[in-house]
């Protein structure tokens, strides 16, 4: 396989984040070109769209490893022929949505994952969309004064932050697991991006519970601003999910946020997560 795929297109969806990719199809054999031109289309855009696939489990875990190797959910059981892939629910009789926050995914652990791949399997009649945040977006333009305050703090970042766990109380009740262990990593507030060395304001309002050395009193005023100002609609875009619409989002700089507005229909996606190395 030589050469970019026919007919494919990269159109940016907002002026701060996303872009929409057409003309590729992943579930054919995808050239070296079209890879290379996705990753640096996900570099640009920090989150990628694509519509209209039709894929196996396997298919999608083929297309995850062009970018990276795929990495186990710690709370909820993945499929069982694929434990890479994270179901991600919600029933009719259900109200909590799962992530229902704007978060980063999994920042508890020592290396967070570089990135997401979700795929559409079921979706409501309406809503249920995805917002997704731009960190770069959101660390330039701060203040001079508080981009070099953040730049020498660490950031403590808790699963066990309550408003996260809700989010998953569902899905862990069904693996019937019991007690979730409770991770947590430090990580700088400010991350560079190890491809693109771009600053990126790494806290966020999912997992991030205090600064280190700092109080949880002092961090709070702090982090109440930048959890404000990290998702506004200028660094924003909106996904309208469609059936077999597939995201790609780069964890090290952009968050997301799953609106929980369609009560009483089913909402099924399937995720799998890249591994990551440590933020410095
Ligand atoms: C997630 O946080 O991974 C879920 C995102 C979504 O359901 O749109």
């Amino acid at each position: 396989m030589n050469g970019l795929a026919e007919g494919m297109q990269i159109n940016a969806v907002t002026g701060g984040i996303g872009a929409e990719i057409s003309g590729v199809d992943i579930a054919e054999e995808l050239s070296g070109e079209t890879i290379a031109a996705i990753r640096q289309a996900l570099l640009d855009h920090l989150v990628v769209f694509f519509r209209d696939q039709d894929i196996t489990p396997e298919q999608q875990i083929a297309f995850v490893k062009h970018f990276g190797e795929p990495d186990i959910y710690p709370f909820v059981k993945g499929l069982d022929e694929h434990p890479e892939i994270t179901p991600i629910l919600k029933l009719p009789e259900e109200t909590i949505n799962f992530g229902g926050i704007w978060h980063s995914d999994t920042v508890y652990l020592k290396n967070p994952p570089m990135g997401t791949v979700l795929y559409a399997k079921e979706l409501p009649p309406m809503g249920g969309d995805t917002l997704f945040a731009n960190q770069y977006a959101a660390y330039d333009n701060l203040s001079a004064p508080l981009r070099e305050f953040l730049d020498g703090l660490t950031a403590v970042n808790s699963a066990a932050k309550g408003s996260a766990a809700t989010t998953r109380s569902d899905r862990v009740a069904d693996a019937g697991t019991g007690e979730e262990e409770v991770l947590e990593a430090e990580h700088p507030a400010v991350r560079t991006h190890p491809e693109t060395g771009r600053k990126a304001l790494f806290v966020n309002f999912g997992h991030t519970v205090r600064f280190k050395g700092m109080t949880k009193a002092e961090s709070t005023p702090i982090l109440e601003y930048l959890f404000q100002h990290q998702i506004k609609p200028e660094y924003s875009c909106r996904f309208i999910w469609s059936p077999g619409a597939l995201a790609f989002w780069d964890n090290r700089c952009a968050q997301h946020y799953p609106v929980n507005d369609y009560h009483g229909y089913k909402r099924l996606l399937h995720r799998i997560t890249l591994k990551g190395d440590k933020p410095f």
